[in-house]
């Protein structure tokens, strides 16, 4: 297994999951792609994430992203316990979660960390664009549950910055200001931008955000 790097092609499978057969790529269609693992079904921290995901269903919509979710429990556990999640957090589960018990994803993807638990997933989580790149890659241990609205954020970078010429600055979030890339010259800047920027420093250049209406 070769370890997965930001620009390699997620990797394709084919799995059973709660919501049927998937084939990955196919799923994905011109979609934007969040494939996230957790430890096990029926723990604290995954029933709170798998619930926060449900309810950020329309945020993922407005970004054009399919959530698709895995661990390797088998299908009757998955089922069993969308229920808890729908009932204890106060949401109905919307995306697949792909029962991996042969640990084939698991394992494409290298979601088990054997010096973290020999058996079960950490929490990985796999951005992946509409030409199946992957964008993003982010472990978190099973004791920490992951900020959905980090990753929210992550993909409005991911995908400002796959459009236009600039990158976003520390903590920014959507509607801040933007730093135009090293590549692009003050000329074509003032081309690219015109709205005109700021030059703090030669490397540093600040503009607004280029998609706002
Ligand atoms: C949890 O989801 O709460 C959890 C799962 C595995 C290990 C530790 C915590």
């Amino acid at each position: 297994m070769a370890t997965l790097r930001l620009g390699d092609i997620a990797p394709d499978f084919i799995a059973q999951s709660s919501e049927g057969t998937i084939n990955f790529h196919e799923y994905l269609g011109d979609s934007w792609g969040v494939l996230f693992s957790h430890p096990a079904d029926y723990t604290p921290v995954c029933t709170t994430e798998l619930g926060t995901a449900a309810k950020y269903k329309d945020e993922f919509t407005k970004r054009n992203t399919k959530v698709i979710a895995l661990s390797v429990d088998g299908l009757a556990s998955h089922k069993g316990w969308i229920n808890d999640i729908n009932e204890t957090q106060q949401t109905t589960v919307n995306f697949p979660i792909i029962a991996d018990e042969d640990k084939k994803v698991s394992n494409l993807y290298d979601m088990i960390h054997p010096k973290a638990d020999s058996n079960l997933t950490v929490r990985s989580v796999f951005v992946i664009a509409p030409n199946k790149t992957i964008k993003l890659i982010i472990t978190y241990p099973a004791s920490t549950g992951r900020n959905f609205d980090e990753l929210l954020r992550v993909i409005d970078s991911l995908q400002l910055t796959a459009y236009h010429k600039v990158a976003t600055p520390a903590n920014w979030e959507h509607g801040q200001e933007v730093v135009i890339s090293p590549s692009v010259s003050n000329e074509e800047a003032t081309v690219l931008f015109p709205k005109g920027f700021k030059e703090v420093k030669p490397y540093l250049r600040l503009t607004e955000q280029p998609n706002l209406n």
